[in-house]
Formats: structure tokens, sequence, C-alpha cells
């Protein structure tokens, strides 16, 4: 699969807007200003296909990245930002609820996580519900260059305690700036979508 022939498909902001589809899913979920959009222009190797912002709560709607004929990268809004008025909340939760309820082709979720971090009670829930829904997911831990090796064989530890089922997990430590992981994760979503 070539990684750097990807383009933008599309945004939508409501969940009655999403497209039925036929092809390949693999979405990224996780909190607001975890690095979603980093992960893709990384791994697509663009600088700036995806918006990426300092400012939490940037991509406010599902956006669609063709990979291949059949394969789509989904960004999904990020989740957890508490300056987001209410409405706003509500419709961000329909929209990635809605996402994952739909019934879509998901290959593969990639849970992002930060690194440096516990993982926040909505990360959990939403760790859950993927279990609950048995869909396919891996955790992408995120920002992995902020650490220095200590801190980071702490948070390895810690994580195996703190994500549920942590044993049966693939967690993969990812930085969109030294593009640790990058290589990992292209052959993961090759794999994932070879048949
Ligand atoms: P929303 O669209 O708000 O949900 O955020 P997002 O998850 O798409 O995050 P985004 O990719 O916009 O990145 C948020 C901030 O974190 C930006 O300032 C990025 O430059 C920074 N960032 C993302 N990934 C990394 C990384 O691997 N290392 C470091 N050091 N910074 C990162
Ligand atoms: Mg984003």
């Amino acid at each position: 699969m070539n990684f750097n022939n990807a383009v933008f498909e599309a945004s939508y902001g409501l969940f009655s807007q999403l497209p039925e589809t036929a092809q390949l899913e693999i979405a990224i979920s996780g909190r607001s200003n975890v690095g979603k959009s980093s992960l893709i222009n990384k791994l697509l190797n663009r600088k700036s296909l995806a918006r990426v912002s300092s400012m939490p709560g940037k991509t406010a709607t599902i956006n669609f990245y063709r990979l291949s004929n059949n394969v789509r990268l989904v960004d999904l809004p990020g989740y957890g930002y508490a300056k987001v008025a209410k409405g706003e909340k509500q419709r961000w939760n329909e929209l990635i609820g809605g996402y994952f309820e739909q019934g879509r082709n998901l290959v593969l979720v990639l849970q992002l996580i930060d690194m440096r971090h516990e993982p926040s009670k909505e990360d959990l829930n939403m760790i859950e519900t993927l279990v609950e829904n048995e869909l396919p997911f891996i955790v992408v831990l995120t920002k992995s260059d902020k650490l220095n090796s200590t801190e980071r064989k702490e948070r390895l530890s810690g994580l195996a305690h703190e994500i549920p089922y942590a044993e049966q997990i693939t967690m993969l430590p990812f930085s969109s700036v030294t593009g640790e992981g990058v290589q990992e994760l292209r052959g993961i979503i090759e794999d994932v979508t070879s048949e």
C-alpha cells in the first residue's frame, strides 16, 4: 500500500450526513489534543493534510481520507474538551456514537492515549465501548518523544494496570515528531486491509 497518495475526501458534521460505505475503514479516536490529526499527517507523510492545532477542539467534524481504492482513514472529533458548549458536546457525542453504532466496515480503531498521562475516564469509557462492541482496536500511545526513558518505563508498567484487558491489547508508542511507531503502524494497517 502506498501511504503517500492519500487524499482528503469529505467532512461531515452531523451523523445523518454520514454516507454508507462499502470501503474498509480505519478510525482514529481519542481525546481532544491527543494528536489524532498529527498522526494522520505523519502516517501519510504530509505536512498538513489534516489540520493540527495546539488549541483543543480543532477537528469538530468526521473527516474521511482515502488511502487506497478500498481503504479510508477516518479522523474523529476529539472528546473530553471541557470548554466546548453543551450543545456542541452533544453533537460530537451523537456524531461519534452514531459512527460506531452504524455498522460500518471498521477493520481497525486506533485508540489514542497521551503517553505522558494516565488514561482519562473518557478514554477508559471509550475502550470499554470498543470491547463491548467487539471492535478490533489497538492503543496508540502518542507524544512518546516527551518522555525520558525512566518516565517511559513507568508509564508502560502503569498502563498495564490502568487499562482493562491490557495484556490482550497491542499498545504502540508513537511520536509524530520523531516518527517512532510509524513503520509499525503502517505494517498493522497493511495487515488488516490485505484480504
Ligand atoms: P483535536 O482535533 O482537537 O481533537 O486534536 P488532535 O487530537 O487532532 O490533536 P493535534 O494533532 O491537532 O495535536 C494537538 C497538539 O499536540 C499540537 O500542538 C501538536 O503539534 C501536538 N502534538 C501532536 N502529536 C505530537 C507528538 O507526537 N509529539 C509532540 N511533542 N507534540 C505532538
Ligand atoms: Mg484533530
